[in-house]
């Protein structure tokens, strides 16, 4: 799974990247669904704030707003561990995406990804259906549950 998450992380970066190079040739292909998965166990290389940061450092690239970026994010950790969901525009712009996350604190536990990304599916029902998507998961940690069934349904 954290070789997956990477990959994903990392051709999302590259996504978002091309998508504001391009930005003047294709303005409308810079709408987009943004949906953040974010493990907050502590189990996390470097603890959540180091995950947290990472999430906060890659959102420079984003252009939150209306005609622009959609964000939603679903902070997890252990299965008895209530997830965290910011729904989709839940922040207007940047500075309230950089405010409402950095508010967001570990609370221990394990790493449930499988459930995570079963919220994730629901909550991709919501989303403004007639713009592309963009799904990020960060977890550096082991599942305890197995998300392959759960990763696959989301595609
Ligand atoms: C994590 O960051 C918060 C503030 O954003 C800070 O209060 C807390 O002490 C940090 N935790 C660790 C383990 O560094
Ligand atoms: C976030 O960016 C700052 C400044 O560029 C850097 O020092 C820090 O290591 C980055 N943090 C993560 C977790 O990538
Ligand atoms: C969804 O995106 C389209 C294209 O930008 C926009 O016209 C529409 O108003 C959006 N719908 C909602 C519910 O935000």
């Amino acid at each position: 799974m954290s070789l997956l998450t990477k990959t994903i992380v990392g051709s999302i970066l590259l996504f978002i990247a091309f998508c504001f190079v391009s930005s003047d040739i294709f303005p409308s292909s810079c709408e987009l669904n943004v949906l953040i998965v974010l493990d907050r166990s502590d189990s996390v290389k470097g603890g959540f704030n180091r995950s947290r940061d990472f999430v906060l450092n890659a959102s420079q690239e984003l252009n939150i707003g209306p005609h622009a970026h959609s964000v939603a994010v679903i902070a997890y950790s252990g299965k008895r561990y209530p997830r965290q969901i910011l729904p989709w525009n839940f922040a207007k712009n940047n500075e309230e995406f950089y405010k409402k996350v950095k508010q967001l604190r570990s609370p221990g536990g394990t790493t449930a990804t499988r459930e995570a990304l079963l919220d994730a599916y629901v909550l991709m029902e919501s989303r403004n259906k007639s713009i592309p998507n963009v799904i990020m998961v960060v977890t550096d940690g082991q599942s305890q549950d197995v998300p392959t069934d759960a990763a696959r349904k989301l595609q």
